[in-house]
């Protein structure tokens, strides 16, 4: 089915390059044979239109706790058939999730190209960081070995980019410019930070010191469920973390994403800033559907 629907991406990707508007004026096809660096990812300029001919591309969402992913029209952002969520094997060294992104592809009989996540810096494939995932990743090619497992092309970035890159395109962050940050509160912290639409990639905010702790021990959905704090407890963390993020940024807007961004209701009259701060819109469905928006954008590098 994919094979028919994407036929090369090298058409698809020319094609993108006539569809988006005028600020890009560089190409975001990486050349043939070369891996797209985080400058291809950070030219990902979100205020581009979704492309006039349709693609799905799997998305895929690799967290601390879970691996979920589904197809994903990214003309409209949707997922086109329910979504598949396993839990992230622990220990999660590279063999271990490979094996389990390999089962996922194969849920959904995919051959065609994916964008997928990871929680940890990604650059130009290679993974530079582990806070929530095993040691063994820093330094290997974590694209490479997903394009391996899966026998589908690619293309891997931050989690917390690609939801904000979702956001930016199809929910909370349409239309907005300036600096904006997009905030994950999950197993971890992720940030994403737009400037004028433009992503500046691994950010790692959740790694930012607060009360002389890593803040995401503090301020992360997990730290709220590990530690039994009630909301408006967690809440008072959650609000200083964010007047951190104020003192040092300045943002126009942030947006707080993950699974917690169901229930702003119960920790946003806690938070007491002078920025705008909204929940994220597409919910935990932003990394799948980013990540599948960005590989069509951007392309998977060749297998
Ligand atoms: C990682 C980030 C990731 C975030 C959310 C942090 O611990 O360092 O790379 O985006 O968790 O998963």
């Amino acid at each position: 089915m994919t094979d028919q629907l994407f036929g090369s991406v090298a058409p698809r990707l020319s094609h993108a390059e006539q569809a988006l508007p005028a600020p890009l004026t560089t190409p975001l096809a990486p050349e043939p044979g070369k891996t797209p660096s985080t400058r291809a990812l950070a030219r990902v300029l979100v205020a581009a239109r979704p492309l006039a001919a349709s693609a799905v591309v799997l998305g895929i969402d690799i967290g601390g706790s879970g691996i979920k992913g589904a197809p994903v029209d990214t003309d409209q952002g949707t997922l086109i058939a329910p979504r598949l969520r396993l839990p992230t094997p622990q220990p999660a060294t590279p063999t271990a999730i490979a094996a389990t992104v390999a089962t996922l592809a194969r849920h959904f009989a995919w051959s065609g190209p994916i964008g997928c996540t990871f929680p940890a810096v990604v650059k130009a494939g290679i993974i530079g960081s582990a806070a929530n995932v095993d040691p063994g990743w820093i330094g290997r090619d974590g694209q490479a070995l997903l394009a391996r497992a899966t026998g589908c092309p690619i293309l891997l970035l931050n989690d917390a980019d690609a939801a904000g890159i979702a956001e930016m395109e199809l929910g909370a962050g349409r239309g907005e410019a300036g600096v904006v940050l997009l905030v994950t509160l999950g197993t971890g912290i992720g940030s994403a930070l737009f400037v004028d639409r433009r992503l500046v990639p691994n950010t790692e905010l959740g790694h930012l010191e607060l009360d002389g702790k890593d803040a995401e021990r503090r301020a992360s959905e997990r730290a709220r469920e590990r530690k039994g704090w009630s909301w408006r407890h967690w809440g008072d963390h959650v609000n200083a973390y964010l007047q951190l993020i104020e003192r040092l940024f300045s943002p126009d807007l942030i947006i707080i994403g993950g699974g917690v961004s169901r229930k702003a209701d119960r920790f946003f009259p806690r938070l007491r800033l002078a920025t705008r701060v909204v929940p994220a819109a597409l919910q935990n469905q932003a990394g799948i559907i980013g990540a599948a928006f960005t590989a069509r954008v951007v392309g998977p590098p060749p297998l």
